[in-house]
């Protein structure tokens, strides 16, 4: 696919086919988010593959949505801030790089033909404890990946012109 039909066509899915995603798409996936930029490269995350089905009940405490729990797998994201670059002002990029790795992910798995759906309103406590993560292990986002039982609507996004201001001084 072309990047800007790709871009296009990526959206939250939020219903999905229970079909299982070939283990090949998963290391792809995977693969993208390995290869994505994080600052002076520490690369500070860690992501979780989940296989929904025997993991329902666990799944549901962490974020309680019909369609969380659809597809075969659920993908955490992790950042590990103690590992990564922090800026002068004591600013730390952990959740800035995982986020970078976790939307080389999704929009991998767009390309696949596999749908996800971010999710950051999940109770961290759940999480952390459902996934024993130990301290400094920050979860910041979920999605599920799997095959879409639903398709794409319209984009409502604001214009260009509100999003971007062009250099006056
Ligand atoms: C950081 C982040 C957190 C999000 N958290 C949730 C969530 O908890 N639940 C949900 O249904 N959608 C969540 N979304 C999806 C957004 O609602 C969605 O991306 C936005 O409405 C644009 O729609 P689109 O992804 O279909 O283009 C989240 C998106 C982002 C980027």
């Amino acid at each position: 696919m072309e990047f800007s039909e790709l871009v296009a066509k990526r959206y939250s899915v939020r219903a999905y086919k229970p079909d299982p995603v070939e283990g090949e798409k998963l290391q792809q996936v995977l693969e993208a988010a390995r290869l994505a930029p994080t600052a002076a490269n520490r690369q500070p995350f860690q992501l979780i593959v989940i296989h929904t089905a025997p993991h329902k009940a666990e799944l549901k405490r962490i974020y309680h949505r019909e369609w969380f729990l659809q597809a075969p797998l659920v993908i955490c994201a992790c950042a590990l801030p103690a590992e990564a670059w922090v800026r002068r002002d004591g600013k730390n990029y952990a959740d800035v790089d995982v986020t970078i790795a976790m939307d080389h992910l999704i929009l991998a798995a767009a390309n696949l033909g596999l749908g996800t759906c971010w999710v950051g309103a999940f109770d961290p406590q759940a999480a952390r404890q459902v996934l024993q993560l130990p301290d400094g292990v920050e979860p910041v986002a979920f999605t599920p990946l799997g095959y879409p039982a639903d398709s794409l609507q319209l984009k409502e996004r604001k214009p260009l012109s509100e999003l971007v201001r062009y250099e006056h001084w």
